[in-house]
């Protein structure tokens, strides 16, 4: 059971902190992220979104000292074999001026569309988000929940809202983007609320 008071969102990602904190504030939990309390974050070395949700969740927990939820999520596109599926934060990866690594959000979507246009111009452009949650106390309990949305890739990207992928990604039984579509318009139907959802089924 999950006491109304505080969690750590076990993420570095404003995109992903920002829709979790809307989810969160209907259930009293008063959520601080991890990169408020400036803890560090682990290098996602696991093969399954699980594994790197249970690896942020847990080192979260362990800094804190208080509950922590993570989001491990990434685009998966039929065409591609699922990718880029794990590695889809790694594919907007590049060196900035400074070498040090940046994330290029274009530059993924772009990555994706060529490997899409080297199949033809028929491919199948469906692709799916999906969001693994894991909530890890600081006991080391641990709870894992799975969500899904389908939808299908339009290309050039349309749309400022959201973040990551949302500009290509259109939601079956809808015309806009996610990055079109407003806050609590794509809140009701996300990956991440799917998943939210069985979580707030289990742990409430
Ligand atoms: P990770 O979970 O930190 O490995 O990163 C997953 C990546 O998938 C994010 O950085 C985003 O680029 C992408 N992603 C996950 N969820 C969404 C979403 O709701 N909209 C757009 N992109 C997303």
């Amino acid at each position: 059971m999950l006491q109304p008071g505080k969690l750590v969102i076990a993420s570095h990602n404003q995109g992903k902190v920002r829709e979790i904190r809307a989810l969160l504030e209907p259930f009293g939990i008063e959520p601080i992220s991890a990169g408020d309390l400036d803890l560090p974050e682990p290098e996602e070395t696991g093969r399954t979104f699980a594994e790197n949700a249970l690896l942020k969740a847990h080192a979260s927990a362990k800094g804190s000292g208080l509950p922590a939820l993570a989001d491990d999520s990434g685009l998966c596109v039929a065409a591609l074999g699922g990718r880029p599926g794990v590695y889809t934060a790694d594919w907007a990866e590049r060196a900035t001026f400074e070498g040090e690594p940046g994330r290029d959000w274009y530059m993924a979507m772009g990555k994706v569309e060529g490997k899409l246009a080297e199949l033809g111009s028929d491919v199948d452009r469906s692709a799916y988000f999906t969001c693994t949650l894991a909530l890890v106390w600081p006991d080391g309990h641990e709870e894992v929940f799975e969500g899904r949305v389908n939808g299908s890739l339009t290309w050039p990207p349309r749309g400022k809202l959201g973040f990551g992928y949302d500009p290509v990604f259109i939601p079956d039984g809808h015309e806009q983007t996610f990055a079109e579509l407003e806050p609590a318009d794509k809140q009701a139907m996300s990956h991440r609320a799917d998943a939210f959802k069985k979580l707030v089924a289990e742990i409430f």
